[in-house]
């Protein structure tokens, strides 16, 4: 056990305790899931930007399991190539149809690996519509003027 001490105004914890608390597979799979649905209403609104983002953040968490969880990190990467390549592809192709087929094999691809992890009584679903606090709609159609904001040189940045 490491003796490397880390001091917060609350009191001192070891290197050890950090690493014990760092988040497991079902904190991770919360914001796979949410962010997975994102991707999904993202790319329906055809702000393809915005759901290519969000499947970043499902890869992000992917890459923080595989650190808390190395025992994963096989199946994890097979579904990485296997079903959310393919959806990348669909987003980069801006083609919605292509997305839909390649979000759908994606579904099944979570059950197939929440089977094979011993959770079979989990499946992902799809919401029939999302609350989002982001703007779904295509970037072109929202400006940053029309609420009193500064438009950035290439109209995409923040105000
Ligand atoms: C985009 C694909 C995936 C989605 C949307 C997804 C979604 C989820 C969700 C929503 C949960 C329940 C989390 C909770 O509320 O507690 C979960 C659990 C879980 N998922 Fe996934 N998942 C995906 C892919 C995978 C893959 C590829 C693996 C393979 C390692 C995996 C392994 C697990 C495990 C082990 C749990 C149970 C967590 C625990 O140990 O308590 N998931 N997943």
């Amino acid at each position: 056990m490491s003796e490397v001490k880390a001091k917060t105004p609350h009191g001192e914890v070891t290197i050890d305790q950090l690493a014990e608390i760092q988040p497991g597979m079902a904190k991770i799979m919360k914001e796979v899931g949410e962010r997975f649905a994102d991707t999904y209403f993202a790319a329906k609104g055809r702000n393809w930007k915005l759901a290519a983002y969000h499947l970043n953040q499902v890869r992000t968490a992917f890459k923080v399991a595989k650190v808390t969880r190395p025992k994963f990190t096989e199946d994890l990467n097979a579904f990485d190539s296997e079903y959310l390549l393919p959806i990348f592809k669909a987003i980069q192709a801006t083609d919605w149809s292509a997305f839909e087929d390649a979000f759908a094999k994606g579904m099944a691809g979570s059950d197939f690996y929440h089977d094979k992890t011993g959770h079979p009584y989990i499946r992902f679903v799809l919401p029939k519509e999302r609350v989002s606090l982001l703007e779904l709609g295509p970037p072109e159609k929202f400006t940053r003027r029309e609420r009193g904001g500064k438009e950035t040189p290439s109209g995409e940045g923040t105000q």
